[in-house]
Protein backbone atom coordinates (compact mmCIF):
# COMPACT_ATOMS: atom_id res chain seq x y z
CA UNK A 1 0.00 0.00 0.00
CA UNK A 2 2.83 2.85 0.76
CA UNK A 3 4.32 2.32 -2.54
CA UNK A 4 1.03 3.43 -4.05
CA UNK A 5 0.94 6.25 -1.86
CA UNK A 6 4.09 7.42 -2.38
CA UNK A 7 6.31 7.16 -5.29
CA UNK A 8 9.16 6.28 -5.23
CA UNK A 9 11.36 9.82 -6.02
CA UNK A 10 13.15 10.99 -3.87
CA UNK A 11 11.79 14.48 -3.03
CA UNK A 12 8.30 13.00 -3.47
CA UNK A 13 8.90 10.49 -0.89
CA UNK A 14 10.07 13.11 1.37
CA UNK A 15 6.97 15.18 1.32
CA UNK A 16 4.98 11.66 1.48
CA UNK A 17 6.48 10.71 4.90
CA UNK A 18 5.84 14.27 6.29
CA UNK A 19 2.27 14.41 5.42
CA UNK A 20 1.80 10.53 7.01
CA UNK A 21 3.66 11.91 9.78
CA UNK A 22 1.19 14.86 10.21
CA UNK A 23 -2.21 12.69 9.51
CA UNK A 24 -0.99 10.34 12.40
CA UNK A 25 -0.03 12.89 14.89
CA UNK A 26 -3.51 14.42 14.00
CA UNK A 27 -5.36 11.31 14.44
CA UNK A 28 -3.74 10.67 17.43
CA UNK A 29 -4.95 13.71 19.01
CA UNK A 30 -8.31 13.01 18.14
CA UNK A 31 -8.38 9.67 19.73
CA UNK A 32 -6.57 10.69 22.69
CA UNK A 33 -8.98 13.52 23.17
CA UNK A 34 -11.87 10.83 22.48
CA UNK A 35 -10.34 8.96 25.25
CA UNK A 36 -10.38 11.74 27.99
CA UNK A 37 -13.79 12.33 26.94
CA UNK A 38 -15.30 9.08 27.53
CA UNK A 39 -13.58 8.29 30.80
CA UNK A 40 -14.56 11.86 32.38
CA UNK A 41 -18.41 11.05 31.23
CA UNK A 42 -18.74 7.76 32.36
CA UNK A 43 -20.59 7.27 35.17
CA UNK A 44 -20.16 4.04 37.52
CA UNK A 45 -23.23 2.28 38.16
CA UNK A 46 -23.70 1.00 42.06
CA UNK A 47 -24.82 -2.59 40.92
CA UNK A 48 -21.27 -2.85 39.49
CA UNK A 49 -19.90 -2.00 43.04
CA UNK A 50 -22.33 -4.88 44.75
CA UNK A 51 -20.81 -7.20 42.32
CA UNK A 52 -17.35 -7.25 43.38
CA UNK A 53 -18.36 -6.49 46.62
CA UNK A 54 -20.30 -10.43 46.46
CA UNK A 55 -17.13 -12.39 44.81
CA UNK A 56 -16.36 -13.27 48.03
CA UNK A 57 -18.12 -13.29 51.23
CA UNK A 58 -14.95 -10.99 52.93
CA UNK A 59 -14.03 -7.28 53.00
CA UNK A 60 -10.38 -7.21 52.24
CA UNK A 61 -9.35 -5.47 49.22
CA UNK A 62 -8.54 -7.82 46.13
CA UNK A 63 -5.44 -6.17 44.66
CA UNK A 64 -3.91 -4.80 41.58
CA UNK A 65 -5.82 -6.73 38.80
CA UNK A 66 -8.80 -5.32 39.86
CA UNK A 67 -7.93 -2.32 40.33
CA UNK A 68 -10.66 -0.61 38.30
CA UNK A 69 -13.56 -1.65 40.86
CA UNK A 70 -11.79 0.42 43.28
CA UNK A 71 -12.70 3.39 41.34
CA UNK A 72 -15.88 2.37 40.83
CA UNK A 73 -16.11 1.87 45.00
CA UNK A 74 -14.89 5.37 45.43
CA UNK A 75 -17.41 6.78 42.45
CA UNK A 76 -20.54 8.86 44.66
CA UNK A 77 -23.27 8.25 42.14
CA UNK A 78 -26.23 7.42 43.38
CA UNK A 79 -27.12 6.84 39.26
CA UNK A 80 -27.37 3.47 38.41
CA UNK A 81 -27.11 3.84 34.88
CA UNK A 82 -23.67 4.16 32.87
CA UNK A 83 -23.85 7.19 31.07
CA UNK A 84 -23.38 5.57 27.34
CA UNK A 85 -20.41 7.98 25.81
CA UNK A 86 -19.46 4.16 23.69
CA UNK A 87 -20.50 1.07 22.68
CA UNK A 88 -18.10 -1.85 22.40
CA UNK A 89 -17.60 -4.87 20.07
CA UNK A 90 -16.38 -8.01 21.88
CA UNK A 91 -15.78 -10.99 19.34
CA UNK A 92 -15.37 -14.59 20.11
CA UNK A 93 -12.39 -15.59 17.82
CA UNK A 94 -12.45 -18.83 16.19
CA UNK A 95 -14.48 -20.70 18.49
CA UNK A 96 -17.25 -17.82 18.43
CA UNK A 97 -20.30 -20.70 18.32
CA UNK A 98 -19.04 -22.73 21.06
CA UNK A 99 -18.54 -19.99 23.20
CA UNK A 100 -22.24 -18.28 22.40
CA UNK A 101 -23.71 -21.63 22.71
CA UNK A 102 -22.58 -21.72 26.69
CA UNK A 103 -22.55 -17.70 27.16
CA UNK A 104 -25.74 -16.90 25.35
CA UNK A 105 -27.78 -19.87 25.36
CA UNK A 106 -26.77 -21.40 28.33
CA UNK A 107 -26.83 -25.05 26.22
CA UNK A 108 -30.18 -24.63 25.77
CA UNK A 109 -32.47 -23.66 22.45
CA UNK A 110 -33.13 -20.29 23.72
CA UNK A 111 -30.64 -16.79 23.71
CA UNK A 112 -30.66 -14.77 26.85
CA UNK A 113 -30.48 -11.03 26.90
CA UNK A 114 -26.64 -11.46 28.82
CA UNK A 115 -27.19 -8.25 30.11
CA UNK A 116 -30.42 -9.20 32.42
CA UNK A 117 -27.89 -9.43 34.96
CA UNK A 118 -25.57 -6.90 34.33
CA UNK A 119 -24.55 -3.80 35.44
CA UNK A 120 -24.04 -2.12 32.01
CA UNK A 121 -25.32 -3.49 28.14
CA UNK A 122 -23.68 -1.32 26.27
CA UNK A 123 -21.80 -3.97 24.30
CA UNK A 124 -22.77 -6.29 20.95
CA UNK A 125 -21.12 -9.60 20.02
CA UNK A 126 -19.39 -10.22 17.00
CA UNK A 127 -17.86 -13.79 15.70
CA UNK A 128 -17.31 -13.44 12.24
CA UNK A 129 -13.44 -13.58 12.76
CA UNK A 130 -12.23 -11.13 9.81
CA UNK A 131 -14.82 -8.50 9.11
CA UNK A 132 -15.01 -8.49 13.28
CA UNK A 133 -11.69 -8.04 13.56
CA UNK A 134 -11.72 -4.51 12.75
CA UNK A 135 -14.32 -3.13 14.82
CA UNK A 136 -13.64 -4.73 18.04
CA UNK A 137 -12.76 -3.34 21.01
CA UNK A 138 -12.21 -6.98 23.06
CA UNK A 139 -11.02 -10.26 21.16
CA UNK A 140 -11.66 -13.53 23.02
CA UNK A 141 -9.88 -16.83 22.77
CA UNK A 142 -10.98 -20.29 24.12
CA UNK A 143 -7.45 -21.22 25.22
CA UNK A 144 -7.28 -24.60 25.82
CA UNK A 145 -8.93 -24.81 21.90
CA UNK A 146 -6.64 -22.24 20.52
CA UNK A 147 -4.33 -24.06 18.13
CA UNK A 148 -0.87 -21.99 18.82
CA UNK A 149 0.29 -18.11 18.56
CA UNK A 150 0.38 -18.74 14.79
CA UNK A 151 -3.74 -18.71 14.53
CA UNK A 152 -4.02 -15.75 16.23
CA UNK A 153 -5.17 -12.91 14.74
CA UNK A 154 -2.00 -11.50 12.33
CA UNK A 155 -3.32 -7.68 13.41
CA UNK A 156 -4.57 -5.82 16.28
CA UNK A 157 -6.07 -2.38 16.82
CA UNK A 158 -3.75 -0.82 19.26
CA UNK A 159 -6.71 -0.10 21.91
CA UNK A 160 -7.99 -3.65 21.24
CA UNK A 161 -8.07 -5.84 24.25
CA UNK A 162 -6.75 -9.38 23.46
CA UNK A 163 -8.87 -11.89 26.43
CA UNK A 164 -7.95 -15.49 27.37
CA UNK A 165 -10.46 -17.55 28.19
CA UNK A 166 -10.04 -20.75 30.45
CA UNK A 167 -12.25 -22.28 33.19
CA UNK A 168 -10.18 -25.44 33.15
CA UNK A 169 -7.00 -25.50 36.05
CA UNK A 170 -3.51 -24.65 35.47
CA UNK A 171 -3.41 -28.85 35.24
CA UNK A 172 -5.78 -29.01 32.57
CA UNK A 173 -5.53 -26.03 30.36
CA UNK A 174 -3.71 -27.58 27.55
CA UNK A 175 -5.78 -31.02 27.63
CA UNK A 176 -6.71 -30.64 23.98
CA UNK A 177 -4.19 -29.00 22.60
CA UNK A 178 -0.99 -30.42 23.97
CA UNK A 179 1.84 -29.31 22.48
CA UNK A 180 1.28 -25.65 23.72
CA UNK A 181 2.15 -23.95 27.44
CA UNK A 182 1.07 -20.72 28.49
CA UNK A 183 4.87 -19.19 27.74
CA UNK A 184 3.79 -19.85 24.05
CA UNK A 185 1.45 -17.13 24.33
CA UNK A 186 3.49 -14.63 26.11
CA UNK A 187 3.33 -11.08 24.76
CA UNK A 188 -0.28 -11.35 23.26
CA UNK A 189 -3.04 -10.94 25.59
CA UNK A 190 -4.12 -8.02 27.47
CA UNK A 191 -6.36 -9.69 29.78
CA UNK A 192 -7.04 -12.94 31.64
CA UNK A 193 -10.45 -14.29 31.94
CA UNK A 194 -10.74 -17.32 34.08
CA UNK A 195 -12.93 -18.25 37.47
CA UNK A 196 -10.03 -17.29 39.33
CA UNK A 197 -10.85 -13.72 41.86
CA UNK A 198 -7.63 -11.91 40.47
CA UNK A 199 -8.45 -12.41 36.53
CA UNK A 200 -9.11 -8.97 34.86
CA UNK A 201 -12.46 -10.39 34.07
CA UNK A 202 -13.39 -12.82 36.90
CA UNK A 203 -16.00 -15.65 35.99
CA UNK A 204 -16.43 -17.68 38.79
CA UNK A 205 -18.73 -20.95 38.48
CA UNK A 206 -20.67 -19.36 41.34
CA UNK A 207 -20.63 -16.57 44.02
CA UNK A 208 -21.87 -16.02 47.21
CA UNK A 209 -23.99 -13.03 47.91
CA UNK A 210 -25.54 -11.47 51.74
CA UNK A 211 -29.04 -11.60 52.15
CA UNK A 212 -30.80 -8.07 51.77
CA UNK A 213 -32.69 -6.87 54.81
CA UNK A 214 -35.89 -7.32 53.16
CA UNK A 215 -34.75 -10.98 51.47
CA UNK A 216 -33.66 -11.91 55.41
CA UNK A 217 -36.99 -10.50 56.90
CA UNK A 218 -38.97 -13.10 54.57
CA UNK A 219 -37.33 -15.96 56.17
CA UNK A 220 -39.34 -17.59 59.43
CA UNK A 221 -37.29 -20.42 59.85
CA UNK A 222 -35.60 -22.88 57.70
CA UNK A 223 -37.08 -26.51 56.30
CA UNK A 224 -35.88 -30.15 58.36
CA UNK A 225 -33.49 -30.57 55.42
CA UNK A 226 -32.65 -33.97 56.81
CA UNK A 227 -36.11 -35.12 56.68
CA UNK A 228 -36.69 -33.78 52.73
CA UNK A 229 -33.38 -36.36 51.91
CA UNK A 230 -34.29 -39.80 51.33
CA UNK A 231 -30.57 -40.96 50.23
CA UNK A 232 -27.07 -40.58 52.19
CA UNK A 233 -23.72 -40.27 49.37
CA UNK A 234 -23.60 -39.14 45.70
CA UNK A 235 -20.65 -38.04 43.15
CA UNK A 236 -21.48 -37.77 39.66
CA UNK A 237 -17.97 -38.20 37.37
CA UNK A 238 -17.46 -38.48 33.80
CA UNK A 239 -13.49 -38.37 34.28
CA UNK A 240 -12.38 -41.23 35.92
CA UNK A 241 -8.75 -39.41 36.68
CA UNK A 242 -7.40 -36.83 39.09
CA UNK A 243 -3.68 -36.14 40.59
CA UNK A 244 -5.85 -35.52 43.45
CA UNK A 245 -6.06 -38.96 43.69
CA UNK A 246 -9.98 -38.30 44.20
CA UNK A 247 -11.32 -41.45 42.89
CA UNK A 248 -8.72 -43.49 45.29
CA UNK A 249 -9.93 -41.21 47.93
CA UNK A 250 -13.37 -42.33 47.08
CA UNK A 251 -12.89 -46.15 46.69
CA UNK A 252 -11.20 -45.61 49.96
CA UNK A 253 -14.45 -44.15 51.53
CA UNK A 254 -16.69 -47.04 50.07
CA UNK A 255 -15.10 -49.14 52.87
CA UNK A 256 -17.54 -47.60 55.31
CA UNK A 257 -19.93 -46.12 53.77
CA UNK A 258 -22.36 -46.32 50.50
CA UNK A 259 -21.65 -44.06 47.76
CA UNK A 260 -24.00 -44.31 44.94
CA UNK A 261 -21.18 -43.25 41.67
CA UNK A 262 -23.07 -41.80 39.05
CA UNK A 263 -21.82 -41.33 35.21
CA UNK A 264 -18.99 -43.05 33.73
CA UNK A 265 -16.54 -43.30 36.65
CA UNK A 266 -19.87 -45.96 38.73
CA UNK A 267 -22.76 -48.15 38.06
CA UNK A 268 -25.35 -45.64 37.92
CA UNK A 269 -26.24 -44.01 34.66
CA UNK A 270 -27.57 -40.07 34.99
CA UNK A 271 -27.03 -37.00 32.54
CA UNK A 272 -25.44 -34.44 33.96
CA UNK A 273 -23.00 -32.83 31.58
CA UNK A 274 -23.51 -29.36 30.68
CA UNK A 275 -26.86 -30.29 29.31
CA UNK A 276 -28.95 -31.82 31.06
CA UNK A 277 -29.60 -32.02 34.72
CA UNK A 278 -29.43 -34.94 36.89
CA UNK A 279 -32.08 -34.09 39.56
CA UNK A 280 -31.93 -37.41 41.50
CA UNK A 281 -28.93 -35.22 43.21
CA UNK A 282 -31.70 -33.27 45.02
CA UNK A 283 -32.70 -36.22 47.24
CA UNK A 284 -29.08 -37.23 48.75
CA UNK A 285 -27.74 -36.00 51.84
CA UNK A 286 -24.03 -35.13 50.94
CA UNK A 287 -22.82 -34.03 47.38
CA UNK A 288 -18.68 -35.51 46.83
CA UNK A 289 -17.61 -32.14 45.07
CA UNK A 290 -14.36 -33.49 44.21
CA UNK A 291 -12.48 -31.36 41.91
CA UNK A 292 -10.00 -32.82 39.34
CA UNK A 293 -6.93 -30.96 40.78
CA UNK A 294 -6.29 -29.22 43.76
CA UNK A 295 -5.52 -25.79 42.38
CA UNK A 296 -6.07 -22.23 43.76
CA UNK A 297 -9.90 -21.21 43.74
CA UNK A 298 -10.77 -23.94 41.51
CA UNK A 299 -14.16 -24.67 42.57
CA UNK A 300 -16.70 -25.26 39.78
CA UNK A 301 -20.61 -26.20 39.44
CA UNK A 302 -19.56 -28.90 41.29
CA UNK A 303 -20.17 -27.68 44.40
CA UNK A 304 -22.21 -24.57 43.31
CA UNK A 305 -24.60 -26.84 41.34
CA UNK A 306 -24.31 -30.33 42.40
CA UNK A 307 -23.81 -29.58 45.68
CA UNK A 308 -25.77 -26.13 46.89
CA UNK A 309 -28.56 -25.70 43.95
CA UNK A 310 -29.57 -29.23 44.83
CA UNK A 311 -29.34 -28.60 48.71
CA UNK A 312 -27.09 -31.79 49.24
CA UNK A 313 -24.05 -30.60 51.29
CA UNK A 314 -20.58 -30.72 49.23
CA UNK A 315 -18.04 -32.94 50.49
CA UNK A 316 -15.15 -30.79 48.95
CA UNK A 317 -11.87 -31.48 47.65
CA UNK A 318 -9.64 -29.00 45.31
CA UNK A 319 -9.08 -25.65 46.43
CA UNK A 320 -7.32 -25.37 50.25
CA UNK A 321 -9.53 -24.61 53.34
CA UNK A 322 -8.73 -21.04 52.61
CA UNK A 323 -10.13 -20.64 49.22
CA UNK A 324 -13.46 -22.05 50.27
CA UNK A 325 -13.70 -19.76 53.56
CA UNK A 326 -13.19 -17.17 51.21
CA UNK A 327 -16.09 -17.73 49.04
CA UNK A 328 -18.54 -19.79 50.40
CA UNK A 329 -20.99 -19.39 52.96
CA UNK A 330 -19.73 -20.21 56.51
CA UNK A 331 -20.27 -23.67 57.49
CA UNK A 332 -22.24 -24.76 54.44
CA UNK A 333 -19.54 -27.97 53.27
CA UNK A 334 -17.30 -30.33 54.61
CA UNK A 335 -13.85 -30.39 53.49
CA UNK A 336 -11.99 -33.06 53.18
CA UNK A 337 -8.73 -31.86 54.47
CA UNK A 338 -10.42 -31.75 57.93
CA UNK A 339 -10.03 -35.33 58.50
CA UNK A 340 -7.22 -37.70 58.71
CA UNK A 341 -8.16 -40.35 56.95
CA UNK A 342 -11.41 -41.19 54.58
CA UNK A 343 -12.62 -43.63 57.74
CA UNK A 344 -12.52 -40.83 60.06
CA UNK A 345 -14.33 -38.87 57.27
CA UNK A 346 -16.52 -41.31 56.62
CA UNK A 347 -17.65 -41.37 60.98
CA UNK A 348 -18.57 -37.87 60.65
CA UNK A 349 -20.84 -38.35 57.91
CA UNK A 350 -22.72 -41.16 59.65
CA UNK A 351 -22.97 -39.39 62.88
CA UNK A 352 -24.79 -36.56 61.03
CA UNK A 353 -27.09 -38.76 59.33
CA UNK A 354 -28.19 -40.21 62.58
CA UNK A 355 -28.24 -36.82 63.99
CA UNK A 356 -30.70 -34.31 62.24
CA UNK A 357 -30.25 -31.43 64.85
CA UNK A 358 -26.37 -31.58 63.65
CA UNK A 359 -26.88 -32.27 59.71
CA UNK A 360 -29.59 -29.50 59.41
CA UNK A 361 -26.80 -26.96 60.48
CA UNK A 362 -25.22 -26.86 57.38
CA UNK A 363 -28.01 -25.02 55.98
CA UNK A 364 -28.38 -22.34 58.85
CA UNK A 365 -26.18 -19.95 56.32
CA UNK A 366 -29.48 -19.50 54.65
CA UNK A 367 -30.62 -16.93 56.87
CA UNK A 368 -27.89 -14.47 55.71
CA UNK A 369 -26.58 -15.95 52.20
CA UNK A 370 -27.43 -16.88 48.73
CA UNK A 371 -25.44 -18.75 46.20
CA UNK A 372 -25.72 -18.01 42.62
CA UNK A 373 -24.49 -20.17 39.72
CA UNK A 374 -23.44 -18.31 37.17
CA UNK A 375 -21.49 -21.29 34.88
CA UNK A 376 -23.97 -21.52 31.70
CA UNK A 377 -24.30 -24.83 32.56
CA UNK A 378 -27.84 -26.37 32.74
CA UNK A 379 -29.59 -23.38 31.61
CA UNK A 380 -27.92 -21.36 34.41
CA UNK A 381 -27.31 -17.87 33.89
CA UNK A 382 -23.96 -16.89 32.07
CA UNK A 383 -22.41 -13.83 33.13
CA UNK A 384 -19.67 -14.13 30.83
CA UNK A 385 -20.14 -11.99 28.32
CA UNK A 386 -21.71 -9.21 31.08
CA UNK A 387 -18.55 -9.45 33.16
CA UNK A 388 -16.42 -8.94 29.71
CA UNK A 389 -18.64 -5.41 29.05
CA UNK A 390 -18.31 -4.27 32.35
CA UNK A 391 -14.09 -4.51 32.26
CA UNK A 392 -14.18 -2.57 29.16
CA UNK A 393 -16.52 -0.51 30.59
CA UNK A 394 -14.34 0.14 33.26
CA UNK A 395 -11.20 -0.89 33.07
CA UNK A 396 -9.25 1.78 31.00
CA UNK A 397 -5.60 1.22 32.01
CA UNK A 398 -3.26 -0.74 29.74
CA UNK A 399 -1.45 -4.12 30.81
CA UNK A 400 -0.24 -6.88 28.40
CA UNK A 401 0.65 -10.81 30.08
CA UNK A 402 4.59 -10.68 29.24
CA UNK A 403 5.08 -13.53 31.55
CA UNK A 404 1.90 -15.90 31.38
CA UNK A 405 3.32 -18.10 33.76
CA UNK A 406 3.61 -15.87 36.58
CA UNK A 407 -0.45 -15.46 36.68
CA UNK A 408 -1.01 -18.96 35.78
CA UNK A 409 1.13 -22.00 36.72
CA UNK A 410 0.14 -25.70 37.55
CA UNK A 411 3.39 -25.29 39.37
CA UNK A 412 2.51 -22.84 42.18
CA UNK A 413 -0.73 -22.53 41.49
CA UNK A 414 -1.80 -26.45 42.04
CA UNK A 415 -0.82 -28.56 44.93
CA UNK A 416 -0.96 -32.92 44.15
CA UNK A 417 -2.86 -35.02 46.27
CA UNK A 418 -2.46 -33.96 50.25
CA UNK A 419 -5.02 -36.97 51.20
CA UNK A 420 -4.30 -40.06 53.81
CA UNK A 421 -5.52 -42.74 51.68
C1 LIG B 1 -12.00 -11.45 49.07
O1 LIG B 1 -11.17 -12.14 49.99
C2 LIG B 1 -9.79 -11.88 49.89
C3 LIG B 1 -9.02 -12.70 50.90
O2 LIG B 1 -9.58 -12.62 52.16
C4 LIG B 1 -9.53 -10.42 50.07
O3 LIG B 1 -8.18 -10.15 49.86
C5 LIG B 1 -10.37 -9.65 49.07
O4 LIG B 1 -10.22 -8.30 49.30
C6 LIG B 1 -11.83 -9.96 49.18
N1 LIG B 1 -12.54 -9.21 48.14
C7 LIG B 1 -13.64 -8.49 48.33
C8 LIG B 1 -14.12 -7.71 47.18
O5 LIG B 1 -14.25 -8.48 49.37
C1 LIG C 1 -21.08 11.70 48.51
O1 LIG C 1 -22.22 12.49 48.31
C2 LIG C 1 -22.89 12.89 49.50
C3 LIG C 1 -24.19 13.60 49.14
O2 LIG C 1 -24.05 14.36 47.98
C4 LIG C 1 -21.92 13.75 50.32
O3 LIG C 1 -22.53 14.12 51.54
C5 LIG C 1 -20.67 12.95 50.63
O4 LIG C 1 -19.75 13.75 51.32
C6 LIG C 1 -20.04 12.43 49.35
N1 LIG C 1 -18.95 11.55 49.68
C7 LIG C 1 -17.79 11.56 49.04
C8 LIG C 1 -16.79 10.56 49.47
O5 LIG C 1 -17.53 12.35 48.15
C1 LIG D 1 -24.91 2.54 21.10
O1 LIG D 1 -25.83 1.61 20.57
C2 LIG D 1 -27.19 1.97 20.80
C3 LIG D 1 -28.05 0.82 20.35
O2 LIG D 1 -27.69 0.36 19.07
C4 LIG D 1 -27.47 3.27 20.06
O3 LIG D 1 -28.81 3.65 20.29
C5 LIG D 1 -26.54 4.35 20.59
O4 LIG D 1 -26.71 5.54 19.89
C6 LIG D 1 -25.10 3.91 20.47
N1 LIG D 1 -24.26 4.89 21.17
C7 LIG D 1 -23.12 5.35 20.68
C8 LIG D 1 -22.39 6.35 21.53
O5 LIG D 1 -22.68 5.01 19.59
C1 LIG E 1 -8.49 -4.36 8.72
O1 LIG E 1 -7.40 -3.51 9.02
C2 LIG E 1 -6.14 -3.98 8.52
C3 LIG E 1 -5.06 -3.08 9.07
O2 LIG E 1 -5.41 -1.76 9.02
C4 LIG E 1 -6.20 -4.04 7.00
O3 LIG E 1 -4.98 -4.49 6.50
C5 LIG E 1 -7.33 -4.97 6.60
O4 LIG E 1 -7.47 -4.95 5.21
C6 LIG E 1 -8.64 -4.58 7.22
N1 LIG E 1 -9.58 -5.65 6.97
C7 LIG E 1 -10.85 -5.44 6.71
C8 LIG E 1 -11.70 -6.66 6.46
O5 LIG E 1 -11.35 -4.32 6.69
C1 LIG F 1 -26.74 -34.03 67.89
O1 LIG F 1 -26.16 -32.81 67.47
C2 LIG F 1 -26.43 -31.74 68.34
C3 LIG F 1 -25.94 -30.46 67.67
O2 LIG F 1 -24.66 -30.63 67.12
C4 LIG F 1 -25.77 -32.01 69.67
O3 LIG F 1 -26.03 -30.95 70.57
C5 LIG F 1 -26.33 -33.30 70.24
O4 LIG F 1 -25.64 -33.65 71.41
C6 LIG F 1 -26.18 -34.43 69.25
N1 LIG F 1 -26.88 -35.60 69.71
C7 LIG F 1 -26.31 -36.80 69.82
C8 LIG F 1 -27.17 -37.90 70.30
O5 LIG F 1 -25.15 -36.97 69.51
C1 LIG G 1 -2.34 -5.14 24.53
O1 LIG G 1 -1.13 -5.86 24.40
C2 LIG G 1 -0.32 -5.46 23.34
C3 LIG G 1 0.93 -6.33 23.31
O2 LIG G 1 0.68 -7.50 22.65
C4 LIG G 1 0.08 -4.02 23.49
O3 LIG G 1 0.81 -3.61 22.37
C5 LIG G 1 -1.17 -3.17 23.61
O4 LIG G 1 -0.82 -1.85 23.88
C6 LIG G 1 -2.06 -3.67 24.73
N1 LIG G 1 -3.31 -2.94 24.68
C7 LIG G 1 -3.95 -2.50 25.76
C8 LIG G 1 -5.17 -1.72 25.51
O5 LIG G 1 -3.58 -2.72 26.90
Amino acid sequence: MPNRLCPTTLSRMWNCVFMVLLISAGVSLIIYHLMEYSQNKSVFSRQYFHFMQNLNNSQQDYGSPLKYFNKVLNSNDSDNDVSYTKNYTILFWEHGKRMLRRFLRSYGKVEHDPFEFCSVRNCRVQIDDMNGLNVSDAVVFHLHRTQGPDTLPPYRLPHQRWIFFTDESPLHTFLVTKKFTMKDYNGYFNWSMTYRSDSDVPVPYGRTVPLNKAEKAKINSLPDYAKLKSRLVAVLGSNCGGINKRWQYIHSLEKYLKVDIYGHCGKLKCPGHFTTDCPILKEYKFYLAFENSNCKEYITEKMWWNGFHKESVPVVMGGDKEDYKRLCPPGSYIHVEDFDSPQELANYIKFLDENNTAYNKYFEWKKNYKVLNEHGYFGSPSLHICHICEALNFNKSPKTYYHLEDFWNKNTDCRGSVLPL
